[in-house]
């Protein structure tokens, strides 16, 4: 090659090249500018008003405002008749249906079926920014008064203050189950990360719980560890039973929306993701990056919430995600018949004449322990995908108990 040849290649090559990297680096700033728009510490400490941050926060405030279009609440009952049946005697069997957006907590809560109000006020604890307020109010007996009595009192759904500190709009943990439960296992709340920050601030709630004898105030049980069979044990230990199933005689318990718990130790957990980082991915606002305050199946947009990583096709992705979850379907049906069949078996050993007691109760708790597992994925959204190995082998463990507790029934009736 001439050196002429060389030098004009060079006279446009290098422009373009130092055009281009302009361009990378404007592009590479513009994504690392997070929004943050002033002023900052106007606001007041305790402010429950989300609408008060719209005039400092604007584009914060639109995102937030989308998720009224977030309307569907399936029932459960749809497609899993056999809820009926493994909730027997406990409000869930009037009533469950699928979560909506975070903006319709308090609408939902004071339509609910008034078979569920038994828990009283605490029912309230993870649907809006006056909790911590009214648990100021009240002291411990918020737990204690009823649903009627302080419905009227909340206005206000899940917004701001849940997460943040208004002064700083630094992330916050406001409830004082998460705290409490926390400080049981030893953690240290001064010295949690930013990236643990963006799933507690969601382990306020999307967690289960219990309302703890006598004082029904709302209680984590993970001081044995978070794991389904952690928290059996927990329970087992205490003696706790949440009510008995009328047919099958079983003391039992009930697991809630386990998303917290189940994504602990995940593939994704593991490799250092947090909650926000599928569900509230980094959206471009005007020329500023916002994280997405729209809280809603990270599929409707996935290019932003898993192809940053996912570099390959979303529909290759789509399609893991499906089989994860049908299989999770499928198991769980089988699991639940399983169940079901045992719920029945027992009822008829304990009409039988010669019943075999020892067997019988031997049955009742495997009947316990086989729904506990069943349960956990029943009550956890994500349909498997949050831990898919985790939830499968729950699943095996709830369908083998289920058998063993038939089997044991027979035995007992023979
Ligand atoms: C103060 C309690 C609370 C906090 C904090 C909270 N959630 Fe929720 N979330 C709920 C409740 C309650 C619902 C169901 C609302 C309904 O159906 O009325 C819900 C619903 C959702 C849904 C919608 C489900 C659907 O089917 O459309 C998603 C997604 C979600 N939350 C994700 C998150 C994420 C991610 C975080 C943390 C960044 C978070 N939530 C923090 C209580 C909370
Ligand atoms: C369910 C919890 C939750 C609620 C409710 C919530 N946020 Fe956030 N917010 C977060 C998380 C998580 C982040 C990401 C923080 C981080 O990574 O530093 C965030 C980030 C922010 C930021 C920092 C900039 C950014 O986009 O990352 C601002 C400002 C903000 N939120 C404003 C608001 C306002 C205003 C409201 C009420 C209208 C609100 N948030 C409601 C969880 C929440
Ligand atoms: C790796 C990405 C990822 C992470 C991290 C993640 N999720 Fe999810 N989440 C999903 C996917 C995918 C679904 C299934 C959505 C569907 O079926 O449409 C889902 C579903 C949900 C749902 C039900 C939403 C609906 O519309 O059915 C809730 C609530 C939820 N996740 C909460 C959480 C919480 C809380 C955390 C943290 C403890 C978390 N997720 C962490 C990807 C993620
Ligand atoms: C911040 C990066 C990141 C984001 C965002 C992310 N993932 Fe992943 N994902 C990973 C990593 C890392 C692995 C582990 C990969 C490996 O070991 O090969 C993984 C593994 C997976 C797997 C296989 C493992 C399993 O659990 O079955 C699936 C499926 C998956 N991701 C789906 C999704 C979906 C769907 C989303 C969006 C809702 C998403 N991911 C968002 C980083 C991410």
């Amino acid at each position: 090659m001439s050196s002429i040849r060389v030098k004009r290649i060079a006279l446009i090559a290098i422009p373009v090249l130092i055009v281009l990297l302009v361009v990378v680096l404007l592009l590479f700033n513009h994504n690392n500018n997070i929004d943050l728009e002033g002023p900052i510490g106007e606001l007041d400490a305790n402010e429950a008003n989300s609408a008060a941050f719209a005039q400092f926060y604007p584009a914060h405030w639109d995102s937030y405002m989308t998720n009224a279009d977030n309307i569907e609440q399936p029932s459960h009952f749809e497609h899993k008749p056999y809820l009926k049946d493994i909730y027997a005697g406990f409000g869930f069997a009037a009533e469950y249906n699928e979560p909506r957006s975070h903006l319709y907590t308090i609408e939902d809560i004071l339509k609910i079926d008034p078979a569920r109000k038994k828990a009283g006020a605490s029912c309230f604890t993870c649907k809006s920014t006056q909790v911590p307020a009214m648990m100021e109010k009240y002291g411990d007996d918020y737990y204690l008064m009823s649903f009627d009595d302080i419905k009227d009192e909340f206005t206000e759904p899940i917004g701001c203050l849940d997460c943040h500190d208004p002064k700083t709009m630094d992330l916050k943990i406001s409830r004082p189950a998460l705290k409490e439960a926390l400080e049981r296992q030893g953690r240290d709340l001064d010295k949690l990360s930013q990236q643990e920050m963006r799933s507690l601030v969601c382990a306020q709630c999307h967690v289960t719980y219990y309302f703890y004898p006598e004082t029904k105030r709302i209680t984590f049980p993970w001081d044995k560890g978070v794991k389904a069979d952690n928290i059996l044990e927990y329970y087992d230990e205490l003696g706790y039973s949440e009510w008995v199933h009328p047919n099958s005689g079983a003391g039992l318990v009930k697991p809630r929306h386990a998303e917290y718990e189940t994504f602990l130790e995940s593939t994704h957990q593991s490799a250092g993701l947090s909650c926000a980082d599928c569900h509230m991915p980094y959206t471009v606002v005007g020329n500023k990056k916002v994280s997405s305050h729209k809280w809603q199946s990270p599929l409707n947009n996935i290019e932003q919430s898993c192809m940053n990583c996912h570099r390959n096709n979303s529909d290759w992705l789509l399609d893991r995600v499906n089989t994860i979850q049908s299989q999770t379907k499928q198991s769980q049906d089988l699991a639940a018949a399983a169940v079901v069949n045992a719920i029945y078996e027992i009822e008829k050993a304990a009409q039988a004449a010669n019943v075999n007691e020892t067997k019988l109760a031997e049955a009742r708790k495997l009947h316990r322990e086989a729904q506990w597992y069943l349960d956990f994925i029943i009550v956890t959204n994500g349909y498997g995908f949050h831990n898919p190995t985790e939830t499968l082998n729950n699943l095996n463990i709830a369908m083998d108990k289920g058998y063993k507790a038939s089997q044991l029934a027979r035995e007992a009736r023979d």
